[in-house]
């Protein structure tokens, strides 16, 4: 026996694993091939194997931010190391390491019972800790950028577990060096330092309004506010498949937005880097007349015109033919481009 005695099991097989109840757009897919991803060791075997037998392949998380196709041919890696470990605490700050798999609300409401508020403003997003900083998740003023010390990852150019800084990883709007690298980095673990000091960021106009007459509420507090926001905006995607915004937010030149806002004086944005301004897609979807409108198995959110759903039976292709007719009747409309935002496999 060569094994060593602590090295994990390898990763365990599924073959034609239906994955319906694996993204939430619940989108019907078969992966040819998965492989149940539990520590970080497994990767390489598996890696190995693709090279080998030259097989596609691709990672999914909570399949919160992916449109699937009917299948999936090769290997789908099914992220799910949960190991989460207090790395140190010190005066400035607690730095802690979070397995890919762990589920992010669970993280938030952790973080929160374990009195290290931060990560408060962005409760109730779906998906996983590890796919969590590939598009840099934000909501209410608030992104994971702000929080992440570092990133352990798999480099599949190298085949070597890398340690990425923060600084490295190039975070930007719903951006990362990993998405901007498709396929070459695979995350297994993410380091979090949150600040001993907190402050409570409630100046996004939904939330302020939940706080007038409150200026000082408690982390706790600002939870509740956003879980309750979130649960009145955006579908639960266990009762309605969808996945979060379809669309990012366009970021346009000021002279193309003061143009603009002489058109349509409701025009909603926000400042953004110097000399530019970021558009509110989902009022202008509204202003086309899009929400609550069903195109056959999929449609537009009742709520926030920025979420496409899925009624039951939709396809991928069904889906992007919705979304086809969104971004054109836009950009006539507008002017203006929008770009999918979930991963398109
Ligand atoms: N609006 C409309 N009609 C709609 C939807 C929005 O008029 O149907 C207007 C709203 O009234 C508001 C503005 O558009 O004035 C912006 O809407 P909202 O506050 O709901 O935020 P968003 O810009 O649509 C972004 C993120 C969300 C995040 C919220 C809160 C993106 C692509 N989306 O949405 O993130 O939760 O801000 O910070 O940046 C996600 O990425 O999946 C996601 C849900």
């Amino acid at each position: 026996m060569n094994s060593t005695p602590n090295a994990p099991a390898p990763a365990k097989l599924m073959p034609h694993l239906g994955l319906k109840g694996r993204n939430t757009f619940g989108l019907d897919a078969v992966a040819d091939l998965a492989y149940e991803i539990t520590a970080p060791e497994q990767i390489a075997a598996v890696m190995n194997q693709i090279t080998e037998q030259n097989l596609p392949w691709r990672v999914l998380g909570g399949g919160s931010n992916v449109i699937l196709p009917k299948v999936l041919p090769g290997v789908t890696l099914l992220m799910n190391i949960t190991e989460q470990e207090i790395i140190s605490s010190e005066q400035n700050a607690t730095v802690i390491s979070v397995g890919g798999g762990v589920n992010w609300h669970e993280f938030v409401v952790w973080t929160l019972e374990n009195n290290l508020p931060g990560l408060e403003n962005l409760a109730l997003i779906p998906g996983t800790v590890g796919a969590a900083p590939i598009q840099n998740i934000g909501a209410y003023g608030v992104e994971i950028a702000d929080y992440i010390d570092s990133i352990h990852a798999f480099d599949t150019k190298t085949n070597t577990f890398v340690t990425l800084a923060k600084e490295d990883c190039q975070f930007a709007y719903r951006d990362s060096y990993f998405k901007k690298h498709p396929q070459r980095f695979i995350v297994t673990n993410v380091i979090f330092n949150i600040p001993k000091v907190w402050q409570a960021k409630i100046h996004y106009a939904d939330l302020a309004k939940q706080f007038e007459g409150n200026p000082n509420p408690t982390a706790e507090e600002i939870f509740l506010a956003v879980c309750k926001i979130r649960t009145l905006k955006l579908p639960d995607p266990k009762v309605i498949g969808n996945a979060g915004s379809f669309f990012q937010n366009p970021i346009i030149p000021n002279e193309q937005y003061e143009t603009l806002l002489k058109k349509y004086a409701g025009l909603v944005s926000y400042p953004d880097a110097p000399g530019k301004r970021k558009l509110a897609a989902g009022w202008m979807i509204d202003q086309c007349g899009f929400k609550g409108q069903r195109m056959g198995e999929v449609g537009v959110y009742e709520n926030q015109a920025l979420v496409l759903v899925n009624h039951g039976n939709g396809t991928a292709q069904d889906i992007l033919g919705l979304a086809k007719c969104i971004q054109d009747k836009v950009r006539k409309e507008f002017g203006v481009s929008l770009e999918i935002e979930p991963n398109i496999l």
